[in-house]
C-alpha cells in the first residue's frame, strides 16, 4: 500500500530522518513508536505528501509520490493529527464536509456521507453544529476522524490521535476506533508514544530512534528478541510487563 525506499530529511543540520525503508502491509494496522523528535512525525507527513524527503521515493500503490500528483493522491489518504486540526472559525460539519465541497461532490452525496460518519464516530448531528472548541477532546478527535474518512480513502494516518485525551476517554476511544478499524478494514498507520496503545491497536511495530527504524515485529518480538539494547530500555520505560531487568 505504501512504501518508502531510502527516504531522508533533515533540516539545516539537523537530520529528522536518516535514510529509511519501509513497507505498509494494505489493510492492516501498523504502529510507529519512539520517543518525541525520533522522527515519527516527519515520516508520516512524507506519506502524505506534507514533508518532501531529500533522499528517496514514496509510493502511494502503485505510484510514486510527486510535485505532480501529490493533490489526487492526498485526496485517498485520511489524516488525523493530536488535536484534531480542525478550523477553528468553521462548525464541526462545515469542517468534514469542506475538501469534498470543494471538489464539487453532490450536495446529496456529501449529506448522506456526513451521516453515516457521524453514526460510524457516535457525534450526535446538534454537536455537529457546534465550532470544535465547543466539544470536548474526544468529540473533536472524533468529528477529525469523520473528517479524515470522508472521501473514505483507503489509507488512514494518525499522528498521536489520543495523545492530548484523559486516561478514561483516551481508552474509550481506542477500543471505538479498533472496531471501526476493523470494520472498515482501511491500512491504517497510527504514531504513539504508547507501547500499551501500539499493542492494542497493532500486531505489527515499528520502532523509531534518533530518525532511525530500530526495530519492527510484535510486542512479543520487541520483548524476547531486542534487536539493541534501547529496545529493552523502552519497554522497561514502559512498564511492559515481561519486560527484561537491566543488565
Ligand atoms: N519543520 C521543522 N523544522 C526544523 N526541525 C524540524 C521540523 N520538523 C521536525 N523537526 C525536527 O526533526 C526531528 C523529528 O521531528 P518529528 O518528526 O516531529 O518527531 P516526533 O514526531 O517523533 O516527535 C526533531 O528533532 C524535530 O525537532
Ligand atoms: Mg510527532
Amino acid at each position: 500500500m505504501v512504501k518508502l525506499d531510502n527516504v531522508s530529511k533533515r533540516y539545516g543540520a539537523r537530520v529528522a530522518l536518516h535514510p529509511v525503508d519501509l513497507e505498509i502491509p494494505s489493510g492492516e494496522t501498523t504502529a510507529l513508536i519512539g520517543p518525541s523528535g525520533c522522527g515519527k512525525s516527519t515520516l508520516l507527513r512524507m506519506i502524505v505528501g506534507l514533508v518532501r524527503p531529500d533522499t528517496g521515493v514514496v509510493r502511494i500503490g502503485a505510484e510514486v509520490l510527486t510535485a505532480d500528483n501529490v493533490e489526487r493522491l492526498r485526496h485517498g489518504i485520511g489524516y488525523v493529527i493530536q488535536d484534531g486540526g480542525l478550523f477553528p472559525h468553521l462548525s464541526c460539519a462545515q469542517n468534514v464536509v469542506l475538501l469534498a465541497r470543494h471538489l464539487g461532490l453532490p450536495k446529496a452525496q456529501i449529506d448522506a456521507r456526513l451521516q453515516a460518519l457521524s453514526a460510524l464516530v457516535h457525534i450526535p448531528a446538534d454537536a455537529l453544529d457546534r465550532y470544535p472548541q465547543q466539544l470536548s477532546g474526544g468529540q473533536r478527535q472524533r468529528v477529525g476522524l469523520m473528517r479524515a474518512l470522508m472521501l473514505d480513502p483507503k489509507l488512514l494516518l494518525l499522528d498521536e490521535p489520543l495523545g492530548a485525551l484523559d486516561p478514561v476517554t483516551r481508552f474509550e476511544l481506542q477500543t471505538e476506533l479498533k472496531a471501526i478499524f476493523e470494520q472498515l478494514s482501511k491500512t491504517v498507520v497510527i504514531v504513539t508514544h504508547d507501547m500499551g496503545e501500539a499493542g492494542f491497536f497493532a500486531e505489527d511495530i515499528v520502532m523509531m530512534r534518533e530518525g532511525r527504524i530500530v526495530q519492527r515485529g510484535s510486542i512479543a518480538d520487541l520483548l524476547e528478541r531486542p534487536a539493541e539494547p534501547y529496545v529493552s530500555q523502552f519497554m522497561r520505560a514502559q512498564r511492559v510487563p515481561g519486560a527484561p531487568e537491566p543488565a
